[in-house]
């Protein structure tokens, strides 16, 4: 499904603005990893106490997709920098998660793919390989964090967040002709859609298992508002994720549920295009995680891409309804402060909301870069 010609023009001179912008950001921030901004400036994740966080791969990530945009070398060597400081993560096994793909995708596999760089390489099949090693086939799940917090035993516990970790399995497949990371991924991948994905589109946060024999034992509320809500960065995960194991596999299975999401995602769409932490937080409640929106503008261009006539114009219109919203609403424009996106919400019952996160910007600068056909494909 292809823009029109005023969508194509709003596109590109957004992706200009934002290209501009990030210009002057990365010279700031060529050192850092960062996770959010203080007065506008990005902190730095990269010290050894916070170098293990699931979003550290998203500053390299947007550092290959600029380089994809404007082949300036720059672009690539802070990306390659970013991809070096998490060899501390990949020799130090509790740091080692579900989350490796997020990890590794936007950094070692991006340059992998871009450069034929060998050490690249082993860095995405290393974590590939303990990404694979966390898959319990009793549950025929993929095992979430590590009990890190002393607080829960979480070894039967398993995340939607993980189906947009599953394309580090296929590229490991594809990469060694070795069907095991795959087979994995397809498995965990069988058990979400049966598990997490409910028959309205919403899907639940957390599900545990008994990780001896295997059988579902109940669903938690997690980032969002309660057991049975619908945390909106988990309904883009699932959009975006059944997405990509779609286009990894042709299981149409996959497409299917990632077109149930997509469905009840864009049915909850509010008139204002801007995305509540939860489709199911109290009426009286206002919070929005601008990071749904551009995840899910991610997994909707997708679709779009899947389908011809009506349904991939619904598909391409309501992720064009979220992007704009952002841009005009919930955007930082000045360039000498560092975000991109504002009104970020990392979980609903943390102390602080609204504020800018990493992650947030990589989607939407992804989604630009979709719209306007020049993406690095990471995912
Ligand atoms: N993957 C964790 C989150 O979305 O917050």
């Amino acid at each position: 499904m292809q823009l029109n010609e005023q969508q194509t023009k709003w596109a590109m001179e957004t992706l200009e603005r934002v290209s501009h912008k990030l210009e002057k950001v990365s010279e700031r921030s060529k050192n850092k990893i960062p996770y959010t901004t203080v007065d506008g400036i990005h902190d730095d994740w990269s010290g050894r106490e916070k170098i293990g966080w699931w979003t550290n791969g998203f500053w390299g990530g947007m550092m290959w997709q600029m380089y994809a945009l404007t082949g300036k070398e720059f672009y690539k060597e802070i990306a390659q920098d970013n991809e070096k400081k998490l060899d501390a993560v990949l020799m130090d096994y509790d740091k080692l998660d579900h989350d490796n793909g997020f990890k590794w995708l936007p950094t070692a596999v991006a340059d992998y793919r871009m450069t034929g760089n060998k050490a690249s390489r082993n860095r995405g099949l290393l974590a590939a390989a303990n990404l694979a090693g966390r898959y319990n086939s009793a549950g025929r799940f993929i095992r979430a964090w590590n009990n890190w917090d002393g607080e829960h035993d979480r070894t039967g516990w398993a995340i939607i967040d993980c189906m947009m970790n599953l394309p580090l399995l296929y590229w490991a497949s594809e990469e060694l002709k070795d069907p095991r990371f795959a087979q994995i991924a397809v498995s965990h991948a069988n058990t979400a859609r049966d598990c997490f994905v409910r028959g309205d589109g919403s899907v639940n946060h957390i599900v545990s298992f008994d990780p001896a024999g295997g059988g579902m034992i109940e669903s938690f509320g997690g980032q969002g508002y309660a057991v049975g809500s619908s945390w909106t960065r988990g309904q883009s995960w699932g959009l975006y994720g059944f997405t990509l194991s779609y286009l990894h596999t042709g299981d149409t299975s996959f497409l299917e549920t990632a077109e149930r999401i997509a469905g009840y995602f864009m049915a909850n769409i509010p008139e204002s295009g801007l995305i509540p932490v939860d489709f199911r937080q109290p009426a009286d409640v206002s919070l929005e995680d601008s990071t749904a929106a551009a995840i899910a503008a991610c997994g909707l261009i997708e679709l779009s891409r899947q389908k011809v006539g009506e349904s991939g114009s619904i598909y391409l219109n309501a992720a064009l309804k979220m992007l704009t919203a952002l841009t005009e609403k919930s955007f930082n424009w000045n360039e000498d402060e560092d975000n991109l996106l504002t009104k970020c919400t990392a979980a609903y019952h943390d102390k602080e909301h609204e504020f800018s996160i990493i992650y947030g910007d990589y989607y939407f600068l992804e989604a630009m870069m979709k719209l306007a056909g020049r993406e690095l494909f990471i995912w």
